[in-house]
């Protein structure tokens, strides 16, 4: 890994929709499936990127349960690009202690997909620097439904339903995501992470996914941390005020 340029806070959770792939190659009179080839080097580099600039959990959306509804030539080319990734960075996941987790349903993903998932999956567990979970025909509702489907009859508190989504899209309990990008220029969630996006920073580039890179990064995470966080609460300087009335120390 290379030196960090990033000042070093408590691990977060960066969600990153990664769009822009068909527009990028369009854009250059190429095939959209370049586009999405040229993706997966952006990924490459933000997975490089991401334990150095203080993230402890990466969630990228890389195909949708509605993705299904593209020519079957994409969706296949997807698969394949996927299936290639898992295989020729598994080395390096496990030599930089990433762990990584496919989020969604598997069932209906080719058994070559499947199986690459398996072993990268396994190869990978023990990896303690990044928790790098791709979501591969992911709805982040049918993950909600799911999630109710396995309440039975049990009363659930925000804790046990996070551990019941986690249990649906059989990606475990992942911390809440503190810093939601999307890039390609549209401003939607796209049915990815609701439940753990509740008080995600939410940050929007108009750059295509494969021009997205450490600077970008960069500029979101710095962008992140000016902002004022404050989850229902009031602003700091007002906590303070109360605290000293209601007789505080702070
Ligand atoms: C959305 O952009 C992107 C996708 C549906 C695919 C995402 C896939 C990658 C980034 C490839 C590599 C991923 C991994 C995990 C190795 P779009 O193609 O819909 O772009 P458009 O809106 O410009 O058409």
């Amino acid at each position: 890994m290379p030196p960090s340029t990033f000042t070093s806070h408590s691990p977060l959770h960066l969600a990153v929709i990664m769009d822009g792939n068909g527009r990028w190659a369009t854009e250059r009179g190429l095939p959209r499936s370049a586009g999405h080839t040229a993706g997966a080097e952006a990924v490459r580099r933000i997975v490089t990127a991401a334990p150095g600039a203080g993230i402890g959990t990466l969630s990228l959306y890389a195909f949708s349960a509605d993705n299904w509804r593209r020519p079957e030539q994409e969706v296949d080319g997807l698969f394949t690009l996927f299936q290639s990734y898992l295989a020729d960075e598994l080395e390096l996941l496990r030599q930089n202690g990433v762990r990584l987790t496919i989020i969604g349903r598997t069932d209906r993903l080719p058994l070559a997909l499947r199986s690459a998932i398996r072993i990268a999956e396994r190869g990978t567990a023990a990896g303690r620097r990044l928790h790098l979970r791709i979501a591969i025909d992911y709805s982040s509702r049918d993950a909600l439904v799911g999630a109710a489907n396995l309440v039975r009859g049990r009363p659930v508190d925000r804790h046990r339903l996070a551990r019941l989504i986690g249990e649906a899209d059989r990606g475990g309990t992942a911390p809440e995501v503190d810093l939601l990008i999307r890039t390609g220029g549209e401003r939607r969630l796209s049915d990815f992470l609701l439940w753990e996006s509740a008080y995600a920073e939410l940050w929007f580039t108009d750059k295509r996914w494969p021009d997205f890179g450490e600077t970008d990064l960069a500029a979101a995470l710095a962008e992140f941390r000016g902002r004022d966080r404050r989850f229902g609460a009031l602003p700091e300087p007002s906590n303070a005020t109360q605290l000293r009335r209601a007789g505080g120390t702070r």
